[in-house]
């Protein structure tokens, strides 16, 4: 491991209400994730990072926050949150927090308030109230969930909000919306937490009311940049402790601009997760990372998943492998074997590059999309607000298969939040641990030889032909994937480490298939 813990970390993002649940409620929590420290210790991992674990209406998922200063009742305690976190620490896992500073819920005591002063009052200055444009909205932005961006409220104003309605953006040209967040770190860094994960971290500033300047009007304003530099000024307080942006821009260099070294540690690779399994693509997405992040000293990471996107299982094995938030692919056929197979190379292929790594729950296991949920026990707000159009995210957030041959395999005494699937009962960690040809083991091994060899650094190219990725690191560790269809041969080497499928008898590499070499 490199002396800064998080340029290569292996950090698994744990979505709590679908991880374990410990008291029977169908709802995964804080109990059951302290009951499976011992697995994730095993896995090899660095850091968990959860997501919010704030008391919330759950308009969605969380991720409208009522109070950032506790833990939602369902999930736990805020003494529960501080014993979890001693745990971790003394399991040598670190962890990281989401915080949610574009947008808090409707729910929340600010935005009550706010409605109570009326308008022009203080209050709604921390939010973005407006009188309408005749009978309409202040403007036509559109809310990223669908439907307008704006809802009016009884004495005729209309609030903001980027999501949902249920989720009220923050106005963070007011100095007391700047100073709160200042506090809601300072809270939890007192309380041990190692790092932040930062939501929706491009859209902050914002002008309703400017006219248009042919710049995006919510997303990557330049102002945006002067709220990290003062969040980072507050890490710094705590010694290391750091921050990760949730920063969805398909322009790199504009991305590296939120890592410069006075502003976050890091920021999620957004551009290699959608990007098509295909070797071109992959190589330049990988070049332009490494390129745009030397330069800000920020290192890469690789992410593969998380609880926004398509599971890589189902994605990898469609026609079309890319993925895009306006396009979701839902329903498109997917090949499952070739998905799998994909799957398991793309994760060597990640896990051998140069930074930090990030797995989600469940990609360990090999899980896949659950596209056949019954519509109306979806939860994502997406599902409502696109229309019925666009099912939304919640195929990915699916309660974890933990043991036994049918739901809810362990997950719960009760029944999960959403209904798992019956062709999971061969994917239960229980079924996986310790058969050689499992996703887990792949997972469990990767990370092992990642955790001695590689980590933070740099790659050199090898040129093995237009359809492989080869590349050597420090340690003398070569990885090789290949995407075409024809075997290849290895370059000369001591021994195989690992590979994600077996071998050909002749010692070729077959398609899509990725190997460690040494
Ligand atoms: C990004 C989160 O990952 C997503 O789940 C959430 O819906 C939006 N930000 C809004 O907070
Ligand atoms: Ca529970």
């Amino acid at each position: 491991m490199p002396e800064t813990w998080w340029r290569g970390a292996a950090i698994y993002q744990v979505y709590l209400r679908s991880f374990a649940d410990g008291n029977g409620d169908g709802i995964g929590d804080l109990a059951g994730l302290r009951a499976r420290l011992p697995y994730l210790a095993e896995l090899g991992i660095n850091a968990i990072w959860l997501n919010p674990w704030y008391p919330s209406p759950m308009a969605d998922g969380g991720y409208d926050v009522a109070d950032y200063r506790d833990i939602e009742p369902v999930f736990g305690t805020l003494a529960e949150a501080e014993k979890f976190i001693a745990e971790a620490h003394d399991a040598n896992i670190r962890i990281i927090i989401d915080v949610v500073p574009n947008h808090g819920s409707d729910q929340q005591e600010w935005f009550r308030q706010a409605l109570a002063a009326g308008p022009g009052s203080p209050e709604r200055g921390r939010f973005w109230f407006r009188p309408g444009d005749g009978d309409g909205p202040p403007n036509d932005w559109q809310s990223i969930f669908g439907g307008p961006a704006w809802t009016q409220v009884p004495d005729g104003e209309w609030y903001l909000h980027l999501f949902a309605p249920e989720q009220p953006d923050f106005n963070w040209n007011n100095p007391e919306v700047v100073e709160e967040f200042h506090d809601v770190l300072r809270f939890w860094f007192d309380r041990g937490v190692d790092g932040i994960r930062i939501d929706s971290a491009a859209l902050l500033i914002k002008d309703p009311d400017a006219e248009p300047d042919g710049l995006d009007p919510y997303t990557d304003r330049d102002g945006v940049h002067d709220v990290y530099r003062a969040w980072r000024q507050v890490a710094d307080e705590y010694g290391e402790r750091i921050l990760i942006g949730e920063v969805w821009l398909p322009d790199q260099e504009r991305l590296a601009r939120y890592m410069r070294p006075d502003e976050m540690h890091t920021a999620f690779n957004f551009a290699f997760l959608g990007c098509p399994w295909e070797p071109v693509a992959l190589r330049k997405v990988i070049e332009d990372t490494m390129l745009t992040h030397a330069p800000v000293g920020a290192p890469p990471t690789w992410v593969l998943s998380n609880h926004d996107v398509t599971r890589p299982v189902t994605r990898y094995g469609r026609p079309d492998t890319s993925f895009d938030h306006g396009d979701r692919k839902f329903g498109m056929p997917s090949d499952h074997a070739l998905g799998v197979r994909r799957a398991r190379a793309a994760a060597l292929l990640a896990a051998a590059l140069p930074g930090s790594l990030y797995v989600y729950q469940g990609e360990e296991l090999g899980l896949d999309e659950v596209e056949d949920l019954p519509d109306e026990l979806r939860q994502d707000p997406i599902w409502t607000r696109s229309g019925h159009t666009d099912p939304g995210r919640d195929g990915c957030r699916v309660p974890l298969p933990w043991s036994g041959d049918e739901p809810p395999y362990g997950y719960s005494t009760g029944t999960p939040w959403l209904p798992q699937p019956a062709r999971w009962a061969g994917l239960t960690a229980q079924a996986q641990d310790g058969d050689p040809a499992s996703m887990l083991t792949l997972y469990r091994d990767a990370l092992r030889l990642r955790a001695e060899l590689l980590g933070d650094g740099d790659l050199t190219w090898l040129e093995l032909g237009q359809d492989v990725l080869a590349f050597t690191r420090e340690s003398g560790l070569i990885c090789v994937v290949n995407l075409g269809a024809d075997p290849v041969r290895l370059p000369p080497h001591e021994s195989v480490l690992l590979a994600s499928n077996p071998l050909a008898e002749d010692g070729t590499l077959p398609s899509d298939t990725a190997v460690w070499l040494r």
